[in-house]
C-alpha cells in the first residue's frame, strides 16, 4: 500500500485471474455458501488485493454466482469486511470447456509441467481461449477508471490478454505473473500457437516467474521464435517497439497468517485431528495437502510409503499418511484416471499393511476450508510436499507458517520452486521411491532439537520474503518503468 501511495499515486490496481477468490455455491437447503478455492494463486493474491482495495476480475463459476446479487456481476468481498470489488465474468459451457478445460488445462498445463502427460491441442479449444481472453480484455477496459491502471494478469489462462490490453490501453502497466513452470524452448515448440502465445505475453510491461530458471526458459523461447532484441544484463526484451522486463519474483504467503489468530494451540489441533482420523496412539502423522492433480506426485508418495514398509518393516504400525486431495478439473480423463488410481493404490497398501485398527493411508478427496487445512498442518509430525513439478508450491510455506511451535518436518520436492528457498527441508526427488523412503525415515526419527533448528530457519525465510514483498518488488519495478516512460515522453 505504501509503495502504491509513494510511487504510483492514484493508480488503480486490477487483478485478473481465472479463479475467483470467493466462489458462491448454493447449498442443499438453498442457502449461499462462500468457498475459498484450493489455489496457491488465490491465497497469495487475496491479501494483496485486500491491502490495495483493488478490483479483482475472475470467472464466476459457482452454482449461485449469478443469483447472489440479483444477477449483478459485481460484489464486495470479503464477506463481513468488504474491502475490494470482485467483478465476475460469465462464460458459456462451450467457452468454459474450450478455454479452461481444453486449451488451458489439457494443453498448456501439461506442456509446462514435467509430468509426462501429453498435451492435447485442439483448434476449437484455441478459438475459445482466444475469445475468452478477449472477453476479459473488454472487462478490464470497462473496469479501468482511467488510461493508466496497473493490471496484474495471473497465469496461463491469459497468455493473450496482455497484448489485448496493451492495444486498448497503451499506457497501462501490465504485470503478468506465470504461476507455473515455463518449459525449455524445445518442449515449448510443440505448441502450434507458440508465436501467438509469446506475442500475447510480450504485451506485458513485466513478465514474472517464480524462479530464474523459468524466466530464462521463457527468454530462450522468445529468442528462438520471435524477432526481438534481448538485453540479458537488464533482463529486458525489446519487441515490436516495446520493452518487457522478464524477472523472477518468488511468490509467498501472508505473514503473519491472518488465519492463525483464530486457531487453537498445536496440542489441541493434534488431539482433534488424531481423534477425527482415528490415528493410533504412538503412530506418527504424515500429511499431504493438495489438489487432486497428476503434477503433485500423490501416487509416487504412496509408492514411497510402501517402499518404507518394505525396507524398514519396523515402521509398519507406527506411521499414518493422511492425504487431503481437493478435486478440481475432475471431468478431464487424466484427472478421473488419477483419482481412481489413488483410491486403488491406497486400498492396496491398507490391505497389505493395515489391520482392523490401523489404516496406513487415509485419503480424503474433498475440499477442506483453509482453517481445516491449517489445523492439519499444526497436527502433523511430517508434511510431504513432493510434487513432480511445481512453479513454487505454497503448501510448503503455509506448513512452515502454521508451526509457531517450531516443530514438524518438511519433505520437499527438488522440482518445486519452494526448494530454492526452504533449504532446511529434507529435499527429495519424488521419482526416486528409495530416496523418498529414506527421507521419510529420517523425518520419523528426527529429534526435537534438529526439528526446531530447521523450522526456525525456514520460518525466518518465509517471514522475511512474504507475499507483500513479492507484490512490492513487482510494483517497484513497475513504478520505475512508468517513470522512465514518462521521462522519455517529456524529452521526446
Ligand atoms: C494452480 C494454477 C492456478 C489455479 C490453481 C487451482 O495453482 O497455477 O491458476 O487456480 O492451480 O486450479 P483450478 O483449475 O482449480 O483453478
Amino acid at each position: 500500500r505504501k509503495i502504491l501511495a509513494d510511487e504510483l499515486p492514484e493508480a488503480q490496481v486490477i487483478v485478473v485471474s481465472n479463479r475467483e477468490p470467493y466462489i458462491h455455491n448454493e447449498t442443499r437447503d438453498g442457502d449461499v455458501e462462500l468457498v475459498v478455492p484450493a489455489s496457491g494463486l488465490v491465497s497469495a493474491l487475496e491479501p494483496i488485493t485486500r491491502a490495495c482495495a483493488g478490483t479483482w476480475i475472475a470467472y464466476g463459476g459457482g452454482s449461485a454466482d449469478r443469483t447472489v446479487v440479483d444477477g449483478n456481476d459485481r460484489v464486495q468481498v470479503p464477506p463481513g469486511h468488504p474491502s475490494y470489488t470482485l467483478r465476475r465474468v460469465w462464460l458459456s459451457d462451450d467457452e468454459y470447456q474450450g478455454y479452461y478445460l481444453g486449451f488451458a488445462n489439457e494443453g498448456l498445463w501439461p506442456l509446462c509441467h514435467i509430468a509426462f502427460t501429453r498435451p492435447i491441442f485442439r483448434e476449437s479449444d484455441w478459438e475459445a481461449y482466444e475469445a475468452v481472453n478477449r472477453k476479459f480484455a473488454e472487462t478490464v477496459v470497462a473496469e479501468a477508471r482511467n488510461e493508466r491502471p496497473i493490471v496484474l494478469v495471473q497465469d496461463y489462462h491469459f497468455a493473450l490478454l496482455p497484448r489485448m490490453i496493451r492495444e486498448r490501453l497503451p499506457e497501462a502497466i501490465v504485470i503478468t505473473f506465470w504461476h507455473i513452470p515455463w518449459p525449455n524452448s524445445e518442449v515449448f515448440s510443440i505448441c502450434p500457437w507458440r508465436e501467438r502465445i509469446l506475442d500475447g505475453l510480450l504485451g506485458s510491461s513485466i513478465v514474472g516467474f517464480h524462479t530464474q530458471f523459468h524466466a530464462n526458459n521463457f527468454t530462450e523461447s522468445v529468442d528462438r521464435f520471435m524477432e526481438s532484441r534481448i538485453e540479458r544484463a537488464d533482463a529486458a526484451i525489446s519487441y515490436g517497439g516495446q520493452v518487457t522486463l522478464v524477472h523472477s519474483y518468488p511468490i509467498s504467503i501472508e505473514w503473519p497468517a491472518e488465519l492463525l489468530k483464530a486457531l487453537p494451540s498445536v496440542e489441541e489441533c493434534r488431539l482433534r485431528v488424531r481423534k477425527r482420523f482415528r490415528i493410533p496412539a504412538g503412530a506418527k502423522l504424515c500429511v499431504g495437502v493438495e489438489r487432486l492433480d497428476y503434477t503433485k506426485g500423490i501416487l509416487d508418495r504412496f509408492h514411497a510409503l510402501e517402499e518404507l514398509f518394505i525396507r524398514h518393516p519396523e515402521t509398519v504400525g507406527n506411521v499414518v499418511f493422511l492425504q487431503i486431495a481437493a478435486p478440481s478439473r475432475g471431468t478431464l480423463p487424466a484427472y478421473k484416471h488419477l483419482h481412481e488410481e489413488c483410491v486403488r493404490c491406497a486400498e492396496e497398501i491398507n490391505q497389505r499393511y493395515g489391520s482392523e485398527s490401523y489404516r496406513p493411508v487415509v485419503m480424503v478427496a474433498e475440499h477442506h476450508s483453509q482453517a481445516a487445512v491449517y489445523e492439519l498442518y499444526r497436527a502433523a509430525d511430517i508434511c510431504l510436499v513432493t510434487s513432480l513439478h511445481d512453479g513454487m508450491n505454497l503448501v510448503a510455506k503455509e506448513f512452515v507458517a502454521s508451526r509457531d511451535d517450531e516443530q514438524g518436518v518438511l519433505l520437499l520436492s527438488t522440482f518445486a520452486g519452494a526448494s530454492r528457498e526452504l533449504l532446511e527441508a529434507l529435499i527429495v526427488n519424488p521419482y526416486d521411491a528409495a530416496m523418498m523412503s529414506e527421507a521419510m525415515l529420517q523425518a520419523l526419527t528426527m529429534g526435537p532439537d534438529e526439528q526446531h533448528e530447521r523450522m526456525r530457519r525456514m520460518r525466518e525465510i518465509v517471514r522475511d520474503n512474504n507475499v507483500f514483498r513479492w507484490a512490492g518488488s513487482m510494483l517497484l519495478d513497475a513504478a520505475r518503468l512508468r517513470k522512465r516512460g514518462d521521462l522519455d515522453r517529456v524529452t521526446a
